[in-house]
């Protein structure tokens, strides 16, 4: 067995399940979960359609590198998008299609991490645990970079020492953040282009949540801050995208990777032996969607929308605020985070996920610690209702009361 297996923790949602295992929640209130982050919005027609219309495609073994049709559409998407140099973004060269954006995220690190014994990869803590599989799993150790109040949920880059620098081969970013839903501004994104040319290191960016933001700017991306500064080639840097929150289809198991075009060659080779080209069906269907910028619309107005809604509930009991992106609150607890997540499940039937659990003990502290996220991917019904049950909760513990769980 690769001995680095047991490097690897169990995912948060196995510790989930651990915590809750023999509580059992009032009988009467109907469970909601706010754990796990599955957008739950109804998928696109124009999806259906184009998987229904295009089934011929059983009968075929698809490329790695995917069809033309997608990735043009996907170079023009993302040229639009993120005001990107006309035709540097190649589809023959800048992009690659991928089954979701977590199989990339997890198979990048296998494909450009050398594994001498200083390497190293640098990720946000709190983050997306993929990050970290992926890194000790390709034989480098993850360095954290604690994102908490005081550093406006951002990584502070000045506090990250020069030797750790010059062991960096590859540092993750997400933006919008999970779960912190906190977006890069083009200013940090340049300073991390500039030290990534400096120390000589890939950047990843993981922007799967993008479209999902609540001003009226979209957040801007790796690519766009490249653009920005006239770099054209995006040496050194590969932007993460995907259509499971964009279009609601996370079972459709559908995004891209694009940036420099050596990362991109050495990438298709890698994946063409590990075996993960596209299903055509889903080739056809991602094409569409990423023509298609209606839906993505819609499906932004209805999480617009659940937002205000649920904190005009839970403003006056919390200290929660809107995120910048992405469909999670971070929201801070009274007392432990932990122990927060079981009373909330035995009391009212709602299930959140502990800071915690997405974080590591790091630089002294753990950055997840007395948080909770909230994912607000239900329908405004079934959010307003559970916005309404953790108030409930949050008041009657200020009172020291016991809480009245129930949707009044
Ligand atoms: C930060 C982040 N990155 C990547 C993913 C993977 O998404 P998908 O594989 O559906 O594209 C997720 C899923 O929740 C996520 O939260």
């Amino acid at each position: 067995m690769n001995p680095d297996l047991e490097k690897l923790q169990p995912y948060p949602f196995e510790k989930l399940a651990n915590l809750k295992a023999g509580i059992v929640p009032p009988a009467d209130l109907n469970h909601i979960a706010l754990s796990i982050g599955e957008p739950k919005h109804a998928a696109p027609k124009l999806i259906y359609d184009a998987i229904t219309n295009n089934m011929s495609g059983l009968s075929v073994y698809p490329l790695t590198a995917g069809s033309g049709e997608l990735r043009t559409a996907i170079a023009q998407w993302a040229t639009r998008r993120f005001q990107l140099k006309e035709k540097s973004l190649d589809p023959e060269r800048n992009i690659l299609p991928v089954n979701g954006s977590r199989e990339a995220i997890f198979a990048f690190a296998q494909c450009v991490v050398n594994p001498v014994s200083d390497a190293l990869v640098l990720m946000p803590n709190p983050f997306y645990q993929i990050y970290e599989g992926a890194t000790l799993l390709a034989g480098a150790q993850p360095y954290f970079l604690n994102t908490t109040k005081e550093t406006d949920f951002l990584p502070d880059l000045s506090a990250v020492r020069e030797e750790i620098w010059d062991n960096c081969q590859l540092m993750y970013i997400c933006s919008p953040g999970n779960p912190t839903g906190k977006v890069y501004d083009l200013n940090l994104l340049e300073k991390l282009l500039q030290l990534s040319e400096k120390f000589n290191f890939v950047l990843a960016s993981d922007e799967c949540y993008s479209e999902i933001y609540f001003d009226e700017t979209p957040p801007p991306g790796l690519l766009q801050a490249c653009a920005a500064v006239g770099l054209n080639d995006y040496q050194r840097c590969i932007v993460f995208h995907s259509l499971s929150k964009r279009s609601s289809v996370p079972g459709m198991r559908s995004g891209f990777v694009a940036g420099d075009a050596t990362l991109i060659e050495r990438f298709r080779l890698f994946r063409t032996y590990h075996g993960s080209a596209m299903s055509p069906l889903v080739q056809a269907a991602s094409t569409r969607a990423w023509q298609d910028e209606t839906h993505v619309v819609e499906n932004r107005k209805l999480y617009q929308e659940k937002f205000a809604r649920v904190l005009s509930i839970l403003g006056n009991s919390s200290t929660v605020t809107r995120p910048d992106g992405a469909f999670y609150l971070w929201m801070p607890t009274p007392y432990d985070d932990v122990a927060f997540t079981k009373d909330l499940y035995h009391q009212c039937n709602v299930t959140v996920l502990p800071g915690s659990f997405m974080s590591r003990r790091a630089h002294g502290i753990n950055p997840g610690a007395g948080y909770v996220r909230i994912a607000l991917v239900d329908s405004i019904e079934v959010c307003e209702e559970a916005a309404q049950r953790v108030k409930n909760f949050l008041r009657s513990h200020v009172k020291g009361e016991q809480p009245v769980a129930s949707g009044n």
